[in-house]
């Protein structure tokens, strides 16, 4: 009890303090999102995620030389197609903007862990993550193409395929044909717990997969439940995920948490492009500092239970590490 008890005694100096830290956060922790496309030499910024960029597999594999030279070795592909059509056939295209730059990046670095996301909304004309029947999305028939695109990414030299789609069964049907495959090795991170979200605003421009019709809640989570967070994770589990994500990761903090304490598998949360967006947005008209906000917010995610980060802050937050 005060006055024997002073806790402000361990808060006197910085040495200190980094003496009884509890949780620190490293370049490994993260993985970086990156935006592929077709091409040579494109490197066009994303007007709803300043610092972002549409990248061609030439300009990528400069973008991960120096993000590798910041200490960041992990990064996280989305592709945009040439062609969009109704089934997304370019998601599992060998020659598409993602399987191009696998074979680029992994040409170039051997040190460097590629994961691919593995979704149909980018590459269909309607922009949901599944095929449509009748107006609606249709869950069985889009797993065999969500497999399809999967095994395309770890043929192209993928580590790791993350698929967000949020489709019921597609963790199995995605480890029974990458094992069908000879890629018994490729993990599977799953978007296990993938809310319903208007977080993900400026990633849609960024990606060009805002759904032509409807929205996203017949299949993504409803922000209000956690309970249910632990029933996808359990069934993804089952199913083959190697690691589960919570997604976003600020608002969800609870989630990744209630997952981290319930399992004891490796967590993932992703720091979506609105938590991106949002906090530059607000530094640059000097309401926040950039970089504390930047390293308190992802100190936060690691402090509730993620061992894995995705952040477009990646590089920058290694940086201001170092
Ligand atoms: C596609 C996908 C989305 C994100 C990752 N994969 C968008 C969505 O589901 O609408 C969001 C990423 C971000 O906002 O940074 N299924």
């Amino acid at each position: 009890m005060f006055p024997t008890t002073r806790p402000r005694r361990l808060r006197r100096s910085g040495v200190l303090r980094d003496l009884v830290r509890e949780t620190r956060l490293a370049p490994a922790d993260f993985v970086y999102p990156l935006f592929v496309k077709h091409g040579k030499g494109v490197r066009d910024p994303i007007g709803s995620m300043p610092g972002q960029f549409h990248f061609s597999p030439d300009t990528l594999v400069e973008e991960v030389g120096a993000a590798r030279e910041d200490g960041v070795k992990a990064v996280l592909l989305f592709g945009l197609p040439e062609r969009k059509d109704a089934t997304g056939s370019e998601a599992w295209d060998d020659g598409g903007a993602v399987q191009v730059a696998v074979r680029a990046l992994k040409a170039a670095y051997d040190d460097v862990l590629v994961v691919t996301d593995v979704c149909l909304c980018e590459y269909t004309s309607h922009g949901h993550c599944g095929v449509i029947e009748a107006g609606a999305v249709k869950n069985d028939p889009s797993l065999e193409l969500l497999a399809r695109a999967a095994v395309s990414h770890a043929r192209a030299g993928a580590d790791i395929v993350a698929p967000s789609d949020m489709m019921d069964g597609r963790v199995g049907a995605i480890r029974e044909a990458l094992d069908g495959s000879g890629h018994e090795d490729i993990a599977i991170l799953s978007y296990a717990a993938k809310y319903a979200s208007a977080f993900y605003g400026p990633f849609r421009e960024a990606a060009g997969s805002a759904p032509q019709f409807g929205d996203r809640r017949g299949y993504q989570m409803d922000p209000a439940n956690t309970d249910e967070a632990l029933r996808e994770v359990a069934l993804d589990l089952e199913e083959g995920a190697d690691i589960v994500m919570v997604k976003p990761a600020l608002a969800y903090l609870d989630v990744v948490l209630r997952v981290k304490d319930a399992f004891g598998v490796p967590v993932a949360a992703y720091n979506v492009s609105g938590e991106y967006s949002m906090l530059l947005a607000a530094a640059e008209r000097g309401w926040i500092d950039r970089e504390r906000a930047i390293l308190e917010s992802l100190t936060s995610i690691k402090r509730a239970g993620a061992s894995i980060i995705l952040t477009y802050f990646a590089r920058e937050a290694a940086r201001l590490l170092r």
